[in-house]
């Protein structure tokens, strides 16, 4: 049976494509509803008995879990922060978009029900600059909804306070890292800072600040209206509830889906994504984002469950929840440099290995993909990436600040891995031809 989607994030803009992000569409379908029973419980009850047996993990990219993250935050110190990271900078990642333009509502319900949780009266959003619809919306959706009085003084009657400031970025990749982002937030540039200490216990301006994504934020209605427990049931082992995956590349039907987590990635691809484009095969994909390793169309690799921990299995993340398809009309090489070239780019250039060693590997994965190559160039790159990433465990180790540098790294480890044999045989043809 082809499997299809659990909609729960993404239902009230596919049920009402033409006002769901208004505040009539909103409240038609409900919004709002879950905070007004919110405010009446204990914040230390949303957090234990809603938000921590959910069993809700970050969408953002690292898959840490909520509960925790809001638990670091120091015991009887105020002011406190809540940070909404809109950055979506992640290549082929457009799921935060599509939630920002087509439902604000339900993400301004779920920064009023995180800031219930953490005890904070002010919020902030840091939205993409690029997303100029997604800050009409969002700014008229904080608007309507202070008219109402789910935001402003005295939310509700419940003698709770919030505001909600929306901060624009300017293009730059690295401010969708916490640290840097927080930075830009204070009018620094954008740049990460050496943790410890950890933003809960000195972040924004010094002060406890939480960082969540929008589909991390967005989730936490639907989890007080399920109740905790009955949300963690869905999904497979520690990876709960739904995530929104951004399937782009060779696929029939590109798009935004929502699936229960567990669903494999062939049927991602098949049932959802309408298969590899004429009639072709996957030859390789790269989950989680720019920044992952790749898997390739294996068996084992396509019925690989889309499960946080099980895709560690093949050293690839579920990351920012993209997947990019390809088939053998795709140069594995070119799509690395391609990548290389972005990470080069957005390298802040704070720390030695990752300004020089980005650089270096887009150069080298130039000419390779350009008919260039050397005997050596795929060793070269692995000391490279060996210098940024000891042990080439890319992101996990790193001699980097951010694991920015390390991302680089993903592809030339996965170049390496199921390619080898194919580049060095293309460099060997390439010298044969120029002697
Ligand atoms: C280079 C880099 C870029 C990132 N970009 C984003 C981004 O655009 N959006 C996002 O939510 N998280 C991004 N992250 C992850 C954040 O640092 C952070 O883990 C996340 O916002 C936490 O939210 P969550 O716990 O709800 O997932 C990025 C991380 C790195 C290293
Ligand atoms: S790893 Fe790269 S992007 Fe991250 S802090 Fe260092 S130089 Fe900047």
């Amino acid at each position: 049976m082809p499997i299809t989607e659990t909609r729960i994030v993404t239902k009230r803009l596919r049920d009402r494509p033409d006002d769901s992000w208004t505040i009539e569409g909103a409240l038609a379908s409900g919004a709002y509803d879950v905070l007004r029973t919110a405010l009446t419980m204990t914040p230390e009850a949303i957090q234990d008995e809603q938000v921590k047996a959910s069993g809700l993990r970050g969408r953002g990219g690292a898959g840490f879990a909520t509960a925790t993250k809001w638990s670091f935050l120091p015991k009887d110190s105020f002011p406190r922060y809540l940070v909404i990271n809109a950055d979506e900078g992640e290549p082929s990642t457009f799921k935060d978009h599509m939630l920002i333009e087509r439902d604000p509502h339900q993400l301004l319900e779920g920064i009023a029900i995180a800031s219930f949780a953490v005890q904070c009266n002010l919020a902030f959003v840091y939205l993409r600059g690029e997303f100029a619809l997604g800050y009409d919306r969002l700014t008229a959706a904080i608007d309507e909804a202070r008219n109402r009085g789910f935001l402003g003084n005295n939310i509700l009657g419940s003698g709770f306070d919030l505001d909600i400031i929306v901060h624009r970025g300017a293009g730059a990749y690295i401010c969708g890292e916490e640290t840097a982002l927080l930075e830009s937030l204070e009018g620094q540039r954008g740049m990460p800072r050496i943790r410890p200490p950890f933003p809960a216990v000195a972040g924004l301006y010094a002060k406890p600040t939480v960082v969540n994504n929008v589909e991390t934020v967005s989730t936490l209605p639907h989890i007080l209206r399920m109740g905790g427990e009955e949300y963690g049931k869905l999904g497979v082992n520690k990876s709960t509830g739904t995530r929104i995956f951004s399937l782009s590349g060779l696929v029939n039907r590109p798009g935004n889906y929502e699936v229960e987590l567990g669903v494999t990635f062939r049927q991602l691809i098949d049932d959802l994504g309408g298969g590899v484009r004429n009639g072709g095969k996957v030859k390789f994909m790269i989950p989680g984002g720019a920044s992952s390793q790749w898997l390739t169309g294996s068996d084992e690799h396509l019925d690989c469950p889309l499960d946080m921990d099980a895709v560690g299995q093949f050293g690839v993340m579920l990351g920012s929840g993209a997947v990019m398809v390809y088939d053998d009309t795709v140069d594995p090489v070119l799509v690395a440099w391609r990548l290389a070239k972005f990470f080069a780019h957005e390298s802040c250039g704070k720390c030695t290995p990752c300004r020089e060693g980005t650089g270096w590997i887009e150069k080298v994965l130039y000419r390779m993909s350009h008919g260039l190559g050397r005997a050596d160039d795929l060793d070269m790159l692995l000391d490279v990436g060996d210098n940024i990433s000891p042990g080439l465990n890319a992101p996990f180790s790193q001699t980097t600040i951010c694991p920015l540098g390390p991302s680089a790294v993903s592809a030339v480890v996965s170049l390496n891995k199921y390619f080898r044999d194919e580049i060095l045989a293309r460099v060997a043809t390439a010298t044969e031809v120029s002697a």
